[in-house]
């Protein structure tokens, strides 16, 4: 029932405390304002006065980030983890196969992401899963990423693209010839191979030069180019507390014992395990902040937004296009475009990693990228609404 109109919260002018009779109150209210503006506003001058650091207050922001993380490394919460984290050592082991030797189709990752871009791997009736992974209840279980991008995208990261270290050149087989390679690697801690470059880097322009004072990853370099990879599972622990995993497969298989796997076709797989790709050029401005990178692949306005949908495998520079990864079929959503990112919101999602109970330490920096997936070796099951599939087969 609708409440009668008497029963409607006042409006403003029926509030006592804002009636004309109070307006000494609310004086008196402004006045006190205006002298802590004042307080403020000489205290502010005097610290500028007193610093000769100028990132005074941002140290004093992470010396509180600093707090959290002796409080973690004596928390009983972490200290326990090994017994406590049930998705620990969750991982089936499957080790890389010369591709030739796979006998069922194995579609690799990570491919050209183009619109329009097919691969020549007939997959079948395999299908990737086109749903936002939650209403799989699939949830992230990890994230990290690479240096450079693993797939590959004409005009958004590609041989074209550039950064601070240079770019890689387009496979020989992709029928291009371009001499000088540039491979140099930015990390020198975690020697990594790389992959391509967006195409935001402008050396002129401060925010792609100006260096980050890194707090938590390790090894990363504003004006660079890195994929963000964030896996997902219906076997994940959803939920949980050991729901973040490293190595992301301890995540990826938690509540999936060999037995159980050993049932699952193909599909089932593609179905319930998909990892979200986004691909970022470092920016050190903090217009580009995004606070929760942890969360999966952002969707907001431009981002998230332009998707390339099909089935692949796990990635990473132990694969080529002679050594598979035998995860597969799993779904990638990769977002197509590359988008700028503040330094500061990496370095806040490698906070955040370093506050899972699992160790994730072994992902705050860059992996090695794979080498672009060969057209042979790239399933033909990208999704493009209203399409018809083409059928290989017939
Ligand atoms: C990627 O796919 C697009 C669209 O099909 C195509 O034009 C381009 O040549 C492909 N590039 C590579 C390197 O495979
Ligand atoms: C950077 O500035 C220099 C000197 O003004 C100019 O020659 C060069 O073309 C600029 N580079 C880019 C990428 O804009």
């Amino acid at each position: 029932m609708c409440p009668p109109p008497e029963s409607l919260p006042a409006p403003i002018e029926k509030i006592p405390a804002l009636q004309p009779k109070h307006k000494f109150l609310l004086g008196a209210l402004s006045w006190s304002t205006i002298v802590l503006l004042v307080a403020t506003i000489i205290l502010a001058a005097t610290n500028k006065g007193n610093s000769s650091n100028p990132a005074s207050s941002s140290a004093a922001a992470v010396s509180a980030g600093v707090d959290f993380l002796t409080s973690k490394a004596s928390s009983d919460f972490f200290a326990t983890s090994d017994e406590d984290n049930v998705c620990a050592g969750a991982k089936l082991a499957f080790d890389n196969k010369l591709c030739v030797d796979l006998e069922v189709p194995t579609p690799q990752a990570g491919a050209n992401v183009t619109k329009g871009y097919v691969g020549d791997l007939d997959v079948g009736d395999l299908v990737p899963n086109t749903k936002p992974y939650w209403q799989s209840s699939m949830c992230p279980v990890n994230v990290h990423w690479h240096l450079g991008s693993e797939h590959y995208s004409v005009g958004q990261y590609d041989e074209t693209g550039n950064g601070p270290n240079g770019n890689i050149p387009r496979p020989e087989w992709a029928d291009r010839d371009l001499s000088g390679t540039g491979t140099e690697d930015v990390d020198t801690v975690h020697q990594v191979q790389d992959g391509f470059r967006c195409l935001h880097y402008d050396p002129n322009d401060s925010k792609f030069t100006t260096p980050y004072n890194w707090q938590h990853c390790e090894g990363m370099e504003v004006g660079e180019t890195y994929e963000v990879h964030w896996p997902h599972s219906a076997a994940g622990a959803c939920g949980t507390v050991n729901q973040y995993q490293t190595p992301f497969y301890d995540g990826v298989f938690c509540n999936l014992p060999l037995e159980t796997f050993l049932t699952l076709g193909a599909q089932d797989i593609a179905s319930a395990v998909g990892v979200h790709g986004q691909v970022f050029t470092i920016v050190n401005d903090e217009s580009y902040f995004y606070p929760d990178m942890i969360r999966g692949m952002i969707v907001d306005k431009e981002m998230g937004k332009d998707i390339h949908i099909y089935t692949g495998s796990t990635t990473g520079e132990t694969r080529s296009n002679e050594m598979c990864s035998q995860y597969a079929p799993i779904t990638w959503q990769v977002d197509r475009k590359c988008h700028m990112i503040s330094a500061s919101s990496f370095d806040k999602m490698c906070y955040d990693m370093k506050m899972q109970r699992d160790d994730m330490s072994d992902d705050l920096h860059a992996h090695g990228s794979r080498e672009l997936v060969n057209d042979d070796l790239a399933a033909n099951n990208q999704y493009y609404p209203g399409a018809v599939r083409r059928n290989l087969r017939s």
